[in-house]
């Protein structure tokens, strides 16, 4: 694969060095044109677009996600974040029997938070042993029988570490839990099917790794699931006939769709449609094996410049997100940006996130920036 060929798509690589891919996938020429279509087609047709292209656009990304995933397109629903998914299928589980939401303390916020405000759920966080990974043991000892659902990273936002999730999913299915991934940083960039790892609850979004920009998630539902989730929370798009418009009754779609709210966000489900062009395109384990090759390198070079990383011991348990420990990150991250290096950081560590765009030469000159140097290599 001539890797180079694909930084045309992407004006950004143009202006900067850019790497950071887990905050925001670069956008695409792909992704802008079809941005740009949309409007087109909202001059030209009016409201008839809906009937006529829109709904398709909708269906296209939906089958396309679906395919990514290794799901059927009716087990898939377009949300409008991961948190309203998350609040979602919060909303519709008993915990009256089961109280106990077991997740990771190394999980991104909006997963707890579901959660956290509800009064009858206990919400138990397993401790990472190495800041880095959490030991599928940490999370057997936390779920029990009294346990409503597991639910954790895919990867961990912090550290890029990939977790085995189909171990985590024998563990809650054990004791009659359901099993919920958070995959929104690892789709795209970690190959993933959903029947394979047995989960029970599937999130990801558009936004990172898949290039789509932000306004939409998506939600897989596994089939015999989805009719037993009766949410407390609907809208429009969950009725059975949306446009009968009865006000005076309401029944759930039998599909994922009862688990959508309202309109969509139309101009991301075109971005969106560009981004996951590219994706499918090239495949996921394609762009795992590249994001693979920048990954070790830059974790071997600034390693021999004299940081410590957060990662996982393994190479196959990271992801293509890389945390550099720093005294004064704010600091380092704006020096990057002022050399025209586009990454981000977190309490006491710069973050740097390369995506089968960026060059083995950019890898090295963030890793030389940040040393003190400045040699130019881009
Ligand atoms: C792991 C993870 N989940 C979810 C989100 C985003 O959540 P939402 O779509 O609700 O904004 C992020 C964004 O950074 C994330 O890293």
């Amino acid at each position: 694969m001539d890797w180079t060929r694909w930084r045309a798509e992407f004006p950004i690589l143009e202006r900067s060095t850019y790497l950071n891919s887990c905050s925001l996938g670069a956008l695409s020429h792909r992704a802008m044109a079809r941005i740009a279509t949309f409007h087109e087609q909202w001059h030209s047709y009016g409201a008839s677009a809906w009937y006529e292209l829109w709904l398709g656009a909708i269906e296209e990304l939906r089958g396309r996600v679906a395919r990514m995933l290794g799901a059927d397109a009716s087990d898939v629903a377009l949300t409008a974040s991961t948190s309203v998914a998350l609040a979602t299928i919060a909303s519709a589980i008993d915990y009256s029997r089961r109280p106990k939401v077991v997740i990771a303390e190394l999980d991104f916020p909006t997963l707890g938070y579901q959660w956290m405000v509800r009064d009858d759920v206990e919400v138990v966080r397993v401790r990472s042993d190495d800041g880095a990974t959490i030991d599928p043991a940490r999370f057997a000892e936390a779920v029990d029988d009294r346990t409503a659902i597991l639910a954790t990273s895919h990867v961990f936002f912090t550290t890029g570490a990939i977790q085995p999730l189909r171990a985590l999913a024998d563990i809650a299915h054990a004791h009659g839990a359901l099993f919920l991934v958070d995959a929104y940083q690892s789709v795209g960039q970690v190959p993933v099917d959903v029947r394979d790892v047995d989960a029970d609850v599937f999130i990801t979004g558009p936004l990172k790794w898949l290039m789509g920009g932000p306004g939409l998630a998506y939600l897989y539902v596994r089939h015999e699931l989805i009719r037993q989730l009766r949410p407390r929370i609907a809208g429009w798009f969950s009725a059975k006939d949306l446009f009968a418009c009865d006000i005076t009754r309401f029944d759930f779609k039998d599909d994922a769709r009862r688990f959508e709210l309202g309109t969509p966000a139309l101009p991301t489900v075109h971005a969106a449609l560009g981004g996951q062009e590219i994706v499918d395109e090239i495949g996921v384990p394609a762009i795992r094996e590249r994001n693979a090759q920048l990954t070790e390198r830059l974790i071997e070079r600034v390693g021999d410049a004299g940081f410590r990383v957060r990662c996982a011991q393994s190479a196959a348990d990271r992801s293509a997100i890389v945390m550099i420990a720093h005294d004064n990150p704010g600091g380092a991250v704006a020096r990057l940006a002022s050399d025209g290096i586009i990454v981000d950081w977190r309490p006491g560590y710069v973050r740097v996130s390369p995506h089968f765009y960026n060059t083995e030469a950019e890898i090295d000159r963030v890793v030389d920036v940040l040393a003190g140097g400045t040699r130019d290599a881009r």
